[in-house]
């Protein structure tokens, strides 16, 4: 199958075997495009951040984790294809060089591009548009004070050119395996995977790109779902949102903190701008992992899931689709179409704990949802990561609270019960003991934050 992209300006049409290549890959040995840098390969130190064009907007992405299948009809940057029209350096670029901001300059070309992009975009919140860009050499306050002083510079011309070029080079979606490789609608995608049920489903390859570039594993055949544009539809329900299954985590973020600020700030840490752009919130759920950021908050909000396998269409809550570790409730040809949240739930708070603060997989998450009637709680969803093989509900220390009168003390009793409901495990990411005194410890912070109490340690600190 032949697919077609823009690269730094000049049409490319090729063939993907497989397609499961990575685009950093494909730079560095077919093009000899080595500016764009190989670090850790896997999604983490930016390294390899490309710019990524298409009619929905100009992204940052990490090359080393984005499969060529997935350019398809967009146009693609490079630290080689930045020079404004005159050929003169990006002013990214130019502020790097006068403010200091390389050293060994490993790091470099990938930070050029996340801040070609921000600059593009208008974005000025410049510590998270570059939480996913790690350097060990320069220290970033040079870096910062160089995307600042670019900010009021014009944007490159061939900006807009790649976007209305790019879309004039998409291949196909021609047979590739058993299988329709980039299905257009949900109804190609169903009927592609009933008759290659075996086949691996990649949206955003954040999980994915992983197995390839680190497990070596040869992914065959796949099916990519990133075309299908019914999928990444949010529909707004009045009392509820309906959210696809292939809404990025970049899109939910401004709308979850709107509805639910809690909510926001955890996708604000979640991973890094390179991450947020490709990770779908469908690939956060049917991953199945244990310490996903979204299922804990979105079960807590009574979140339910719709499954499609060919025509067949159900839908079930959240915390049912998590049976054991790596074992969900999804038949083979089955996939994960949408996610219906409701969209007033004043009593709802959720937190994640990790030991950075950015780009860094939770060690804990927690959230709760609880409805208090005349001083008494009438009712208490919770949704917890970290404790146990699946994200869940903690039952007993939902039995607790309910019909309780809201208090501190019922609040400390019911995080007793949280023994019951866990066994935590000890990992490289923290203790037992530590994730079951942090989850004691946070339905209490619960407690003082719906008591209007400052509970933040950063500010509270002189
Ligand atoms: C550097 C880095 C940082 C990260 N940080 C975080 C973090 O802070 N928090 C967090 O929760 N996760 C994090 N992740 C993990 C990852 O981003 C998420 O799990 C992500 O949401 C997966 O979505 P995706 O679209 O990339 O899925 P993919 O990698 O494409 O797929 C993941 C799995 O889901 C399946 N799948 C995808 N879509 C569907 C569908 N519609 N129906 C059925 N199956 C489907 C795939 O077959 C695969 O098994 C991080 C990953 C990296 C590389
Ligand atoms: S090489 Fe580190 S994010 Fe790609
Ligand atoms: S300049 Fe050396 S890693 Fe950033």
């Amino acid at each position: 199958m032949d697919i077609g992209f823009l690269l730094n300006g000049e049409p490319v049409r090729i063939r993907p075997e497989p397609p499961t290549r990575t685009l950093l890959d494909w730079l560095r040995d077919e093009r000899g495009l080595t500016g764009t840098k190989e670090g850790c390969n896997e999604g983490d130190c930016g390294a390899c951040t490309v710019m990524v064009q298409d009619d929905t907007g100009i992204r940052a992405l990490n090359a080393c984790i984005l499969f060529l299948p997935q350019l398809d009809g967009k146009a693609v940057r490079t630290v080689e294809g930045l020079r404004d029209d005159a050929g003169d350096m990006h002013p990214v670029q130019k502020a790097m060089v006068d403010h200091h901001g390389a050293q060994c300059g490993f790091c470099t070309p990938g930070f050029i591009a996340s801040m070609a992009v921000a600059h593009a975009n208008g974005q000025t919140d410049h510590t998270d548009r570059l939480a996913g860009n790690l350097c060990r050499c320069t220290g970033y306050a040079p870096i910062l004070r160089a995307a600042r002083a670019a900010e009021s510079a014009p944007v490159p011309q061939w900006v807009a050119s790649d976007a209305s070029s790019g879309r004039k080079y998409p291949g196909g979606s021609a047979a590739g395996g058993s299988a329709p490789l980039l299905p257009r609608s949900s109804d190609e995608l169903a009927a592609a995977y009933a008759a290659a049920p075996e086949a691996t489903l990649i949206a955003g390859a954040t999980d994915v790109g992983l197995w390839v570039t680190k497990q070596l594993r040869a992914l065959d055949p796949v099916i990519f779902l990133h075309r299908v544009r019914d999928l990444q539809q949010i529909e707004d329900r009045g009392d509820s949102l309906k959210i696809g299954a292939g809404v990025s985590i970049a899109r939910l973020w401004p709308l979850m903190a709107e509805l639910y600020p809690s909510l926001g700030e955890l996708f604000r840490r979640y991973g890094s701008v390179q991450v947020r752009e490709a990770a779908t919130l469908g690939g956060n759920i049917a991953n199945g992992s244990p310490i996903g950021d979204s299922p804990p908050p979105l079960i807590a909000l009574g979140a339910r899931l719709h499954l499609r396998r060919g025509e067949a269409r159900r839908d079930i809550a959240l915390e049912e689709f998590f049976l054991d570790y790596g074992k969900q409730d999804r038949a083979p040809g089955e996939f994960v179409e949408a996610v219906t949240l409701p969209k007033h739930q004043p009593g709802f708070r959720c937190y994640k704990i990790s030991k950075r603060f950015d780009q860094d997989i939770s060690a804990l998450c927690a959230a709760f949802n609880l409805s208090i009637e005349a001083g008494r709680i009438t009712a208490v969803r919770t949704g917890f990561g970290g404790l146990a093989g699946i994200p869940k509900r903690a039952r007993a220390f939902e039995a607790v609270l309910t019909g309780a009168p809201w208090s501190e003390d019922s609040l400390r009793a019911a995080a007793a019960a949280l023994e019951q409901d866990f066994t935590p495990l000890t990992d490289m990411r923290a203790s037992a003991r530590y994730r079951m005194e942090a989850a004691k410890n946070l339905a209490l912070r619960y407690f003082h934050e719906i008591e209007g109490r400052e509970t933040s340690v950063l500010k509270v600190l002189p």
